[in-house]
């Protein structure tokens, strides 16, 4: 199948363009490279280079006519999102619009959505898919609210899809600088002899899942799970401090952490539960913590050589 990855240059979507190649399939990449790389993608693959918002993204779907559109471009800080929610919601609400109208135009077969659980919130203990979603940043409200219009273009005009909400997403190719994910931003702390920033006590929780296995749920996506939202986690919470504890045996490191205010829609608990992905998607996370870490740091150190 010729599937259409947006965000395919970046750290989810390059690994679910891996996983579409593996099983055969065609992946074409529209990515507008300001978070993604080249270097992350097969070179047989087509790539675009485009601004989702640009008239560009509808040429390329007219152009490739792709069976299916698996959409990760976002913009994806937390951060960013309350520094500046207009510019988060022009790429994460109106991107996702703007394709989902391509998609119904061009009879694109089926829409995949990366979203997150930051559309929960203050979830107390575990998030099933029924849990309201109460986001407590910007980021997190674009993402509910894209969910809302995916599923309106499902029940006005039948436009088939499936939304995934993944946890903490963790793994090679994830960016350490800036809004990195916390495991290579204290990955590479460690490996330099710095000391790594906690935000908050340490004791927030987070539900931790390896990126291919997140691949595995896209590719998983293309056959089952239509017009369901599903919950892409392992069901369990580390906390930050356990999380670094398990780093610094690996690293052999004894650097203490750095603890500083915590920040501004930072969810506190996050462990989401993965019943529906187990029985709809036939998915279940095959890569524990310590392997994925273990991967991670392999990766990490491969690319230091
Ligand atoms: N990493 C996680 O833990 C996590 C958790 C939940 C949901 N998600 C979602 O998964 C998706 C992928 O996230 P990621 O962690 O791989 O981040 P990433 O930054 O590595 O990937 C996003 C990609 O989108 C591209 N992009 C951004 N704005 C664009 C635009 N306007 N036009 C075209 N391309 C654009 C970037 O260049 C980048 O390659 C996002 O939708 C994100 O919200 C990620």
């Amino acid at each position: 199948m010729k599937v259409l990855v947006t965000g395919g240059a970046g750290f989810i979507g390059s690994h679910v363009v891996n996983a579409l190649v593996l099983q055969g399939h065609t992946p074409i990449v529209l990515d507008d490279f300001s978070g993604g790389r080249t270097s992350n993608i097969p070179k047989e693959v087509r790539i675009y280079p485009a601004d989702l918002l640009s008239k560009k993204t509808e040429k390329i779907i007219k152009k490739e006519q792709p069976d299916m559109v698996i959409h990760l471009a976002a913009q994806v800080s937390v951060a960013k999102s309350l520094e500046d929610p207009a510019e988060d919601a022009a790429i994460n609400v109106l991107g996702t619009i703007k394709l989902l109208g391509y998609c119904l135009k061009y009879n694109v077969k089926k829409f995949i959505f990366s979203s997150s659980s930051a559309v929960y919130g203050h979830a107390e203990g575990e998030a099933s898919e029924d849990f309201p979603a109460s986001p407590l940043s910007f980021y997190g409200t674009s993402k509910s609210v894209s969910e809302s219009y995916i599923r309106l273009y499902h029940e006005l005009f039948g436009l088939p899809y499936t939304i995934l909400r993944y946890a903490n997403v963790y793994g090679p190719r994830q960016r350490s600088d800036g809004e990195g994910g916390v495991i290579n931003i204290f990955i590479e702390k460690l490996l330099n002899g710095e000391q790594p920033c906690i935000y908050g006590d340490g004791t927030q929780t987070r539900d931790f899942v390896y990126v291919e296995d997140v691949a595995q749920a896209n590719v998983a996506a293309m056959v089952y799970g239509d017009n369901q939202t599903i919950n892409i986690g392992t069901n369990t919470q580390t906390s930050i401090n356990e999380l670094l504890t398990h780093l610094s045996v690996l690293l052999d490191s004894s650097k203490p952490p750095l603890y500083l205010p915590k920040r501004d829609g930072d969810i506190l608990h996050s462990q989401l539960t993965n019943l529906k992905a187990k029985q709809l998607l036939h998915w279940e996370p095959a890569v524990d913590l310590p392997a994925g870490l273990t991967k991670t740091i392999e990766s990490f150190l491969k690319e230091r050589e």
